[in-house]
């Protein structure tokens, strides 16, 4: 049967990938970025999923105000990069795993989770920059990938509650699959940020800390957040984390978190990464050891600066 190892959460910030295509990543600026995603990597290596399943959101690329499907199933075999206006990504083709992707179709739409499916789907930012942050740049992704676009661009984004059950729904349609697969599951987006309107600029560490620790240990609690607190705590753009808590749902009650990263900013975003693993008993662990002090993030001092830079709604 297949089962799903682990879940690992992403921002998606589009500068990223724009520092990946511009081989910019050692810059001082971004190496600050990268720097917390070595392990991350390293920990993928270790891991070596046979799929992921990736929810994530497209930015009007796939997408625009003319289809605004909630929850759409990658099942075609190959999704092509989205052109977002400068040339599509130099990142490998997205290639699916129809017959997984099929199985989750009908079990999660069975559990009454009306999914719009898509045979033919392009990729934008969205899914290529936590690929990235977690593949490296190779020149074909390890594995398939199944993507789950979420609607969080056009009001109203469904509930964290709703994404939390989802997750279930996804966990249990994957663990009926009756081929020996192991699975990570991806939720990216997010933390804090807000990029347009009087409060662009907006990143609240607190709260992203605080949703980092209730993702691990307490989800049922995020669930309970509504849109409005979600964006008032963590930006217009903040709302993406509903996102993560598909992960979440897809995972076991109990898990160890294994790596935590955090860094403020790129771009407009706090960056938040975490990679909680299900305890598969007799499995062998892909642990990502912890980092070194000082390691984790932005030497202090450049940090402290960068702080300054934007505006917090909590010290
Ligand atoms: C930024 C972040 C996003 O999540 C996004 O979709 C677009 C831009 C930013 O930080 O610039
Ligand atoms: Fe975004």
């Amino acid at each position: 049967m297949a089962r799903i190892i682990a879940g690992v959460s992403s921002s998606h910030v589009p500068a990223i990938g724009a520092a990946i295509d511009n081989h910019r990543t050692s810059e001082p600026y971004w190496q600050r970025v990268f720097e917390g995603f070595e392990r991350s990597k390293e920990w993928m290596r270790n891991a070596k999923p046979d799929v992921c399943f990736a929810v994530y959101n497209d930015h009007a690329s796939a997408f625009s105000v003319e289809m605004i499907p909630t929850f759409a199933l990658g099942t075609a075999a190959e999704f092509p990069i989205a052109d977002e206006g400068w040339g599509p990504r130099p990142v490998p083709v997205v290639k699916g795993h129809p017959k997984l992707a099929s199985h989750i179709a009908q079990s999660v739409i069975l559990d009454e989770f009306d999914l719009t499916l898509c045979n033919k789907m392009e990729v934008d930012h969205g899914l290529t920059v936590p690929l990235n942050l977690m593949f490296g740049s190779p020149k074909e992704w390890p594995c398939p990938i199944i993507p789950l676009a979420v609607n969080v661009v056009q009001f109203p984004p469904p509930t964290g509650n709703r994404c939390f059950n989802l997750g279930k729904a996804v966990k249990k349609a994957i663990e009926s699959y009756p081929e020996d697969l192991r699975v990570v599951v991806f939720g990216t987006g997010g933390m804090s940020h807000q990029i347009s309107g009087q409060r662009a600029g907006l990143i609240n560490s607190k709260f992203d800390h605080a949703f980092l620790d209730n993702l691990t240990k307490n989800p049922k609690k995020l669930t309970k957040l509504s849109h409005l607190e979600l964006m008032r705590e963590a930006g217009a753009e903040g709302v993406e984390m509903v996102m993560w808590l598909i992960m979440r749902g897809a995972l076991d009650e109990k898990v160890d978190e294994v790596y935590r990263f955090y860094t403020v900013p790129a771009s407009n975003t706090a960056v938040g990464h975490i990679i909680l693993e299900n305890r598969i008993k007799g499995a062998k662990k892909a642990a990502a050891k912890p980092a070194a002090k000082g390691k984790k993030s932005a030497p202090k001092m450049k940090r402290a600066a960068a702080l300054q830079k934007i505006q917090r709604i909590r010290s």
